[in-house]
């Protein structure tokens, strides 16, 4: 599709100033401060938005209150029926908000046109899974007693979305919470609202057709002074899901632990490649240049590292380097269908960035392709660089830590396949890996207790692009947190367990005498 983004603007129902606090039909008048948001692609403005206050922010955390009453009562399939129809009106305007996610976030429109389908999936997937919300059935040591769990809806869940995905991530929280009976109050990136308000309008229709009541999907556009740490430590909110970087995951799950509440963390990511002498390499490049620099480098499971066998390392990184040549001549307009590479979101990225270029050379190692800021046609905003391949040590105090831009750096190493799996798991964070090998042993091994010591190890698979239906999420530094496929819906829900007693008796469990 040729892309007019005026035309996709209107067709989404953004103006030129926009209300950021909906309670799912209703949109609410605020006298909170005006922010605008511009494009990293051209650095226009878009349009601007007008900001949540504190006490817009009371007055929904209310509604959701009230809602939650209400939608806990709805059967689940009931629920699942609502989300099937988001889905479908997502199908409607999957080119449209597919082509604003690209514009305001900087991604290529075919990477932005695969969030809205992550949207699509997770939707489907919570529809099917609003008929499975199982307990189990268990055993009773007790005669004629009957033992068992399920699970109830939890409550209101606190969303925080990050620019880099600024609308699969709610779906992924909400699609699944709106079926286990939740109410979501969502904070989209200061950095990305107007995809956020896009979807808000695109689901306004599905809740008023089902007369679905104000306060189960909520979205609040507001700055961190209205809507930081008091959001985190709201006892009215029993669970936050949070997409940032590890120091925010810090700070959140500090905030919310002291008031024992539940965190789904979703954080950095330090994800490797590991390539064998056994591996397929020109699957592996190919793979691999779509995890170092697709979204430029600005996926949580973007390739950080590629872990390379020193028999075959030559051959690899002068492939990589090659594949870079090509990829240089596709960097530009993310809208443009024949460029591969966008820009990163803005100028703070951008410089992190270029001191990722000095460090790593500063602690010894070599740079062989990229690393420049670009400039002249086409890159006036700032944004768009030449990414960048190092080799470099992964003891590197740079190589330790995520910048979330396109630099790779390529670490060598001998011997067997625990070495590598040594240097995988070498590093605060446990997000994403994978290996390349056609070797079954070394491939096992990957995926084994002793192998990688992440969330994700995928084989002959790159790091990043996973499908909805598993769960997603990473160890250690990456925060522990599980959403979207697989049993994530159950964190959504209150876990019950119950005894029921259809005896005449009174045994107390263990065998306890406890006559009076
Ligand atoms: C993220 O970068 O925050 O696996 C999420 C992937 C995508 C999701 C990434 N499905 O790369």
């Amino acid at each position: 599709m040729a892309i007019n983004i005026k035309d996709v603007l209107k067709t989404l129902g953004i103006k030129e100033v926009n209300l950021g606090v909906s309670t799912g039909q209703k949109w609410h008048e605020t006298n909170g401060t005006i922010t605008s948001s511009s494009s990293p692609v051209d650095g226009k403005e878009i349009a601007k938005v007008k900001n949540a206050t504190i006490d817009d922010y009371e007055m929904v955390v209310k509604k959701a209150q009230e809602a939650f009453k209400e939608w806990r009562l709805v059967p689940a399939p009931e629920r699942g029926e609502i989300v099937r129809q988001i889905g479908l009106e997502l199908r409607k305007y999957k080119d449209e908000l597919g082509a604003l996610v690209s514009y305001e976030m900087g991604k290529i429109f075919q990477e932005g046109l695969g969030e809205v389908q992550e949207m699509i999936d997770i939707c489907d997937f919570a529809v099917g899974q609003s008929r499975l919300i199982n307990g189990v059935s268990l055993q009773s040591e007790r005669k004629e007693h009957r033992l068992f769990e399920q699970y109830q809806p939890l409550g209101i869940v606190g969303i925080v979305t990050s620019f880099n995905f600024p609308v699969a991530v709610w779906a992924w929280n909400s699609a699944l919470a709106a079926i286990a009976g939740d109410c979501v109050i969502w904070k989209p990136s200061s950095k990305t609202p107007l995809t956020a308000l896009a979807t808000q309008k695109i689901i306004n229709k599905v809740l008023a057709d089902n007369n679905v009541p104000e306060g189960v999907f909520n979205l609040v556009v507001a700055k961190s002074s209205v809507m930081g740490d008091n959001f985190l430590a709201d006892k009215r909110i029993p669970l936050l899901s949070v997409t940032g970087s590890t120091a925010v995951g810090q700070r959140v799950g500090g905030i919310v632990g002291k008031r024992l509440g539940k965190t789904i963390l979703e954080l950095g990511g330090n994800n490797a490649v590991i390539i064998t002498p056994h591996a397929d390499i020109k699957m592996a490049i190919a793979s691999t240049v779509f995890g170092t620099v697709g979204t430029a480098g600005q996926r949580c499971t973007s390739t950080r590292r590629i872990i390379i066998h020193e028999s075959v390392y030559n051959q690899v990184r002068d492939s990589m380097v090659n594949a870079y040549k090509s990829v240089a001549t596709k960097i530009g307009s993310p809208l443009d269908e024949n460029f591969l590479v966008g820009p990163l979101i803005d100028i703070h990225s951008v410089n992190n960035f270029r001191n990722s270029v000095e460090e790593v050379q500063k602690e010894g190692g070599k740079i062989l392709f990229g690393g420049e800021v670009l400039e002249g046609k086409g890159f006036e905003s700032g944004n768009y660089v030449m990414p960048c391949i190092a080799e470099a040590e992964n003891h590197y105090k740079i190589v330790q830590e995520e910048t979330f831009a396109p630099i790779v750096y390529l670490i060598k190493y001998s011997g067997s396949i625990e070495n590598a799996i040594e240097i995988n798991n070498n590093v605060p964070q446990g997000l994403s890996s994978c290996v390349f090998t056609l070797n079954m042993r070394e491939a096992e091994k990957f995926v084994s207790a002793v192998g990688s010591d992440c969330g994700i190890a995928n084989v002959n698979v790159g790091t990043s692009g996973a499908e909805i239906g598993g769960a997603f999420g990473g160890e250690k530094d990456t925060g522990g947190g599980r959403e979207s496929g697989s049993d994530s819906w159950k964190i959504y829900m209150r876990r019950q367990t119950s005894t029921f007693n259809h005896s005449e008796e009174l045994p107390l469990a263990q065998g306890i005498k406890f006559d009076f």
